[in-house]
């Protein structure tokens, strides 16, 4: 890649080129043949597919042709909980809620919370479980069906993951690692064995179907690395190659960066407050001029503002009205202040519905969460041996902080068929 930007699954930085990302990465972009056959196949084209927020691909038309066939699809996407939710992290999973309705398919959701306790020094293993915890929240809000939907951690679902884990691993070698993710000594061991992890659900449908299920991975591009490593392997374990469709980043309100948890000022968490996420809002960089009289005169620049990123990634779904704001913009007939103070108003209305069905989600989660650890709880609601019972709780809380009493709903991802 040039040294204007990067893109890594763990690093975004500089101005991203897109177009030339899809030739970098290998993949292919969503054309507008691709979008005539969304329509006629679907009935409609989302916003997020007509604005090329959604912009690229890996074997869509494959998922489509499959589709017409009759053959179902399953879902799979995933968050590495290091911190809150940011709106950055809504926006592939908004699109996978719109496909999961509209094809009415499973949703295999991935909570890395065993790479981000081996990629940040700063976090123990409790705290990456409490941020699946929390952020599995802001997964249940986005309104996902229970009965087709499995959220689980990679800690407290590893021994299933991990048999498909390791099929994965043995062919990856370091090399490949390190050329890929740019590894070298100084890396830990557990950062070699993540893109494993993470390929493991590509096939969890498959392993448990007994038969080739094709999936289809949403997410932003920065995890396309991970998927061209389990779409090398995956024929070489008899699997599909899992299908990817890419988004491109929400940026942060600084301007053209990527929305980043690593710089709370210029990001939006799903968590803030009112009153936090306005001031966020209104100290946001935009394409204004130093003067009123000069914005008058010379107009605004919509291409560099963050505020109008926000209207056009998320918050003005009127392709019309979004055009006015911008016409209005250029001519000098709208100023930065009163841009702003909308942009305000919608996010805190935004965020105060979310926030709302994110406590209701905490009622209804274990509908969605999937655990290796089911049985442990069925033993412990039934205890036998009362000293194998307190040796159990020990080092489950040791281990999972889990707390007496908590209830995990045995449920399975391959129940569903
Ligand atoms: P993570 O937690 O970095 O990001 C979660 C999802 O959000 C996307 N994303 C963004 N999208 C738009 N704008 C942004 N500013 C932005 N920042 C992040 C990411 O691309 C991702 O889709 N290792 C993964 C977790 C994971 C996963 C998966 C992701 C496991 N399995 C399958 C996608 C698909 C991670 O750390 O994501």
């Amino acid at each position: 890649m040039n040294e204007e930007f990067k893109v890594t699954p763990w690093e975004v930085s500089g101005k991203v080129d897109y177009a030339r990302l899809i030739e970098v990465f290998g993949t292919e972009p969503i054309d507008d043949k691709l979008l005539e056959r969304w329509k006629r196949i679907t009935g409609s084209v989302p916003m997020a597919l007509q604005r090329k927020i959604f912009f690229s691909h890996r074997d869509l038309n494959w998922i489509l042709d499959l589709y017409e066939k009759g053959e179902k699809f399953v879902l799979y996407t995933g968050r590495g909980p290091s911190g809150n939710t940011h709106l950055g992290h809504l926006m592939p999973w908004m699109f996978t809620k719109y496909l999961q309705d509209t094809f009415d398919v499973p949703l295999y959701f991935q909570m890395t919370d065993d790479e981000k306790y081996l990629s940040r020094d700063e976090l123990s293993i409790k705290d990456t479980l409490g941020f699946s915890y929390e952020n599995a929240l802001d997964v249940v809000a986005l309104g996902f069906d229970p009965k087709k939907t499995f959220i689980f951690s990679d800690l407290e679902y590893n021994k299933t993951l991990y048999r498909i884990a390791i099929e994965v691993a043995k062919r990856l070698t370091f090399s490949t690692a390190k050329a890929v993710f740019g590894f070298d000594n100084s890396t830990n061991v557990g950062m070699i064995f993540i893109t494993s992890m993470q390929s493991a659900p590509a096939f969890l449908p498959s392993v448990e179907r007994g038969k080739n299920v094709p999936v289809l991975i949403p997410h932003a591009i920065d995890q396309d690395p991970h998927f061209r490593v389990t779409r090398d392997i995956a024929p070489k374990l008899g699997y599909y190659k899992p299908a990817s469709v890419h988004c491109t980043f929400l940026p942060s309100l600084a301007g053209s960066d990527k929305m980043s948890a690593s710089k709370p000022e210029t990001t939006i968490y799903t968590t803030d407050d009112p009153k936090t996420a306005r001031k966020k809002v209104l100290s946001a960089f935009t394409g204004g001029r130093v003067s009123v009289e000069e914005q008058r005169k010379l107009g605004g620049v919509p291409s560099v503002c963050a505020i109008f990123q926000y209207y056009y990634y998320l918050f003005e779904e009127d392709r019309e009205k979004l055009n006015a704001r911008e016409q209005k913009c250029v001519r000098g007939e709208i100023m930065c202040g009163e841009c702003k103070q909308e942009l305000a108003g919608r996010v805190v209305s935004f965020l105060e519905r979310h926030q709302e069905k994110r406590e209701k989600a905490k009622e209804i989660i274990d509908e969605f969460i999937v655990s290796d650890y089911s049985a442990a709880y069925d033993k412990l609601k039934r205890p036998q041996d009362k000293k194998e019972v307190a040796k159990l709780k020990k080092s489950m809380k040791e281990y999972c902080s889990v707390k007496e009493g908590d209830r995990i709903q045995i449920k399975k991802t391959k129940e569903l068929e």
